[in-house]
């Protein structure tokens, strides 16, 4: 390989001295595991709570560095901290085997057992472990719970699901009768869904602990957060944060107090992304659309290959190249909404390249042929004859991409940025409703589109009348 990756080159400095040379402390949790990691709303604005908030809290402030939380779902930590996206996470990780090959873990704060969560009404039907011979349970994605199911339940049908809440949600719709949590997150939901409790049924290995992951060789990073750890420990403030993060779950305030700012915010931001998405697109798209068009062959090959790539893979692997690989192979340090609105511009780019070329060529020959015998240049025929007609196709079909744009949007939200598919799941970890978060984003979704329809529409119809 010709050059190495930054973060192996990186890899040989403290993480502490990044840290300090920084000034921000910047960790990484996946907020939807209250009492442990959440956000909630005070006064109208977001903040996030919980156990692990707290203790980084200490950590940032016993550095004397500023915090920067960085919340991603739980599977995309640890391969955030690989690419020199965080420098710890602190997200009720629990320290295995497994991960102790790629991380290092600071000395356990917390302990935790695993249970399962059923419907009130199978209660009698699971005694024991056994009885979950070919029956579906949910875990999340890339945790202990899913290895511990794997394990000790190996006979039932396992759905591994990327949030907490959307494992709690397929208990309580009956998609799948079990869910493994730790305990602890499984009361808290178990206290705002009356029709689930826990099973009367005991893992072996079911006692866990939670610790900080830390990048590899960071002796003086490690030693830091173990002084932070053992100085909130001595001064019994773990069980202080406990006891806090309990009283923040559940303040009685209503549904739309509550959590009205992460629909609006979350609007705001779909609609900005998907705006800069089309506009940037169309300058991207326009470009690739001519270089296609051109005699060049290498020019044509180079459009061909982007607009091919682009729309032969999934946008959700583009979104992930793009996050992963700014940092890992270019070295950039890019936020999230960057990456996630870079991603949408080039995944834009690529169709509406496809939809300008279509377009274009759509104009009938006769008319390029005509313009040139009037003695314009193949320029001014571009400009003055073909390109007013060609828009004429052109727009209605970017309406189109643009409400296209609105809905994929939503796929951003894996590598966290708060748009409205990612706030509603915010709210979902928050609220401990996984139901009613998902129908009000589907509401707001549906409501910006159909706006954007009928206004197309209505261009369209003004267009064909100037025809
Ligand atoms: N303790 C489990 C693990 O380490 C689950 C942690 C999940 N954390 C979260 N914030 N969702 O795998």
């Amino acid at each position: 390989m010709a050059s190495l990756p930054l973060s192996l080159v990186q890899a040989k400095e403290d993480q502490f001295d990044i840290v300090k040379k920084r000034g921000v402390l910047k960790v990484g949790l996946s907020a939807d595991f209250a009492p442990m990691e959440f956000e909630r709303t005070v006064n109208g604005k977001r903040e996030y709570a919980g156990i692990d908030v707290d203790l980084i809290k200490k950590i940032a402030k016993d550095q004397n560095v500023k915090l920067q939380i960085v919340n991603m779902s739980f599977d995309s930590l640890l391969g955030a901290m690989k690419t020199g996206k965080i420098d710890m996470i602190a997200s009720g990780m629990t320290p295995t085997a497994e991960r102790e090959k790629e991380v290092d873990f600071s000395n356990n704060y917390f302990s935790v057992t695993q249970k399962v969560i059923i419907q009130k009404k199978d209660k009698n039907k699971f005694k024991s472990l056994k009885d979950f011979k070919d029956v579906p349970v949910s875990v999340q994605k890339q945790t202990t719970q899913e290895e511990l199911a794997q394990k000790e339940m190996p006979d039932a049908t396992l759905t591994s699901l990327t949030r907490t809440p959307e494992v709690i949600m397929s208990v309580n719709t009956g998609k799948t009768k079990a869910a493994v949590i730790d305990s602890i997150v499984g009361e808290a939901y178990l206290t705002q869904n009356p029709s689930l409790t826990f099973a009367d049924v005991e893992f072996n290995d079911s006692k866990k602990t939670t610790a900080i992951a830390v990048p590899k060789d960071s002796p003086k990073f490690l030693d830091a957060i173990n002084q932070s750890i053992k100085d909130a420990q001595d001064k019994g403030l773990i069980k202080e944060y406990e006891k806090k993060a309990h009283k923040e779950m559940f303040d009685d305030a209503s549904f739309l107090s509550k959590y009205g700012t992460f629909f609006i915010q979350g609007i705001g931001a779909t609609i900005l992304i998907s705006i800069i998405g089309v506009i940037f697109g169309s300058l991207i798209g326009g470009i690739f659309a001519f270089l296609k068009l051109s005699s060049s062959k290498i020019l044509k090959a180079i459009a061909w290959v982007y607009i091919e790539f682009i729309r032969g893979t999934p946008l959700l692997v583009q979104v992930f190249l793009v996050y992963f690989g700014t940092t890992a192979v270019l070295g950039l340090d890019l936020s999230a909404f960057v990456c996630g609105t870079l991603a949408l511009i080039l995944n834009c780019g690529a169709y509406i390249a496809e939809i300008i070329r279509a377009g274009i060529k759509a104009v009938d020959k006769g008319q390029m042929e005509a313009a040139r015998s009037l003695g314009l240049t193949h320029a001014q025929s571009m400009n003055k004859v073909i390109m007013p007609q060609a828009i004429k196709n052109i727009l209605p079909a970017l309406g189109n991409e643009f409400i296209t744009v609105i809905k994929e949007s939503s796929i951003v939200s894996v590598i966290g940025v708060s748009e409205l598919m990612f706030n509603a799941q915010v709210v979902q970890g928050a609220s401990f409703d996984p139901f009613t978060p998902l129908l009000i984003a589907a509401i707001a979704y549906f409501v910006l589109t159909f706006i954007l329809s009928r206004v197309m529409n209505v261009i369209e119809r003004r267009m064909s009348v100037s025809d």
